[in-house]
């Protein structure tokens, strides 16, 4: 089939990635000549494993294309997928400005029936939004075109993008339109051939599916994330209370780490677009709220116990800071829990010895302004006259580290453990003081 994608970003440049791998003949567009140039000189803008591999196999193949022409990115795809960014607006609320623009292009250059596919996080409604964009400009050119918009939500996670794209726990294909249907159901056909994994229903409903999925996950976080302040009070070790409860099969053992909060470009946003939603409607989300409000505090703790140990002047102190992307395997840095962590450390005087394996150069930009802040180039490099470590992603370079190396290179050997990654007897065998989350000192 001919698919285009609108906006090459994480989800953009995966989809098309993916379909291309499947024999599908894909261009996908973006409106960053530079990212787009990058990827025609054979480099990947973001680190993803193994997109790199699936990419440049189809491009050489002939499958994938990437371009900033508009006309020919539309008159390429009969399937159009929208993979554009929505941001959260100042309300809360999501931006739509750049689905609604990629709308207006394709209602303003078709020439035959496309499929319109929403692969954004978009709000419920935002369909029909979608609908009267492309209506619009078609009638202002006086052009009857038929087409159909339908909802696709995508779950992939960063760092495991290629692997969930390609073996979905299930697509999502709101649509209200039998030949759509059929086309999407025939596009996805080679993710699902194991057993039918693509569930069909309203477009209303696929929109809501995407953030109630989000919220779900971001709720279970916040409320371990709360249990383990509880934990630490009451002396209880929240890991084993993980697993205690994990071993019920109607809990499971998923999204249940207690840490430094959550991160990245979609909880925080999506959450934030349902409360407001909720809003919108008079129907508020008191649970939700709440697991925002406990999300914004938890990225504060490991602060609040690096001042609680060397008091609230940490000037003249320096702190080894170990994991700055989101998450482990990207280097994204989108509403990364270490940002609030460094601003906050700076902000009492403190300076920051700070390494990532990937992250480095997109935390660079975004940290040049705070003050005391730099970067190694290894692990190690950065504990040396430092105060105490601080661990902030679970990459698993960090998982199994040199403790004497720790403890002798470290100013004392104390050790924050935002995620949990080392085991308090250990660390007591081996001298070592460290500061878990939920799990008492
Ligand atoms: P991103 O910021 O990485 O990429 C968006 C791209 O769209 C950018 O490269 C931008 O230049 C481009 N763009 C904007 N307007 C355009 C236009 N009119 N024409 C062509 N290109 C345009 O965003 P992302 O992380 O890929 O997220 C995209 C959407 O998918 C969001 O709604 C997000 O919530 C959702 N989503 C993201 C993930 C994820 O893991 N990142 C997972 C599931 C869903
Ligand atoms: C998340 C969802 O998992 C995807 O299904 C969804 O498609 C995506 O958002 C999206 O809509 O963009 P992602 O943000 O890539 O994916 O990463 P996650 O693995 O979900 O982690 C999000 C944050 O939660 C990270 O900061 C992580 O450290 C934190 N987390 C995760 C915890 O604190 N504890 C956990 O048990 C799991």
């Amino acid at each position: 089939m001919k698919v285009t994608t609108i906006g090459t970003g994480y989800v953009g440049l995966v989809t098309g990635a993916c379909l291309a791998e499947m024999g599908n003949h894909v261009v996908c567009l973006d409106v960053n000549a530079e990212k787009i140039k990058m990827l025609n000189d054979g480099g990947i803008p973001i680190h993803e494993p193994g997109l790199d591999a699936v990419v440049s196999r189809n491009v050489a193949a002939g499958r994938l294309q990437f371009t900033t022409d508009v006309d020919a990115a539309i008159s390429h795809g009969t399937i159009l997928f929208i993979a554009v960014g929505t941001p959260p607006g100042e309300d809360g609320s999501a931006d739509l400005q750049y689905v609604l623009s990629a709308a207006r292009s394709i209602g303003q250059r078709m020439t035959d029936y496309k499929v319109v596919v929403d692969k954004s996080t978009v709000p419920v409604g935002t369909a029909d939004r979608v609908r009267a964009a492309i209506d619009a400009e078609l009638a202002q050119r006086g052009t009857p075109i038929g087409f159909s918009v339908v909802s696709n939500p995508e779950f992939l996670k960063e760092g495991a993008a290629i692997e969930d794209f390609m073996k979905p726990d299930r697509i999502i294909v709101g649509s209200d339109d039998d030949q759509a249907t059929l086309m999407m159901r025939a596009l996805y056909a080679p993710f699902t051939r194991s057993h039918d994994r693509l569930m069909v229903m309203d477009v209303r409903s696929a929109e809501f599916t995407k953030y109630a999925a989000n919220a779900m996950l971001a709720t279970r976080i916040s409320f371990m994330n709360e249990l383990a302040l509880l934990a630490e009070q009451v002396g209880a070790d929240i890991e084993l209370v993980r697993r205690g409860i994990g071993s019920d099969p109607r809990i499971g053992y998923q999204f249940l780490y207690a840490g430094a909060g959550y991160g990245g470009s979609c909880f925080p946003k999506d959450v934030k677009a349902l409360v407001r939603t909720g809003r919108e409607h008079d129907q508020p989300l008191h649970v939700l709220n709440a697991v925002e409000e406990a999300n914004e505090r938890q990225k504060r703790v490991l602060v609040d116990k690096v001042v609680a140990r060397f008091g609230e002047d940490l000037s003249g102190k320096r702190f080894a800071l170990w994991g700055l992307a989101f998450k482990p395997n990207t280097d994204d840095m989108r509403e990364a829990p270490s940002l609030v962590v460094i601003h906050e450390l700076s902000k009492r005087g403190a300076a920051v010895a700070a390494y990532d394996p990937v992250a480095m150069s997109e935390a660079a930009k975004l940290l040049s302004h705070v003050p005391g802040v730099s970067f190694c180039e290894r692990a190690d490099h950065a504990l040396a006259n430092s105060d105490a470590l601080i661990v902030i992603t679970e990459w698993k370079e960090f998982r199994t580290p040199d403790f004497d190396r720790i403890k002798s290179e470290l100013n004392q050997a104390v050790v924050f453990d935002g995620r949990n990654l080392y085991e308090p007897a250990t660390m007591k065998l081996l001298g070592i003081e460290h500061h878990a989350i939920g799990r008492g000192t």
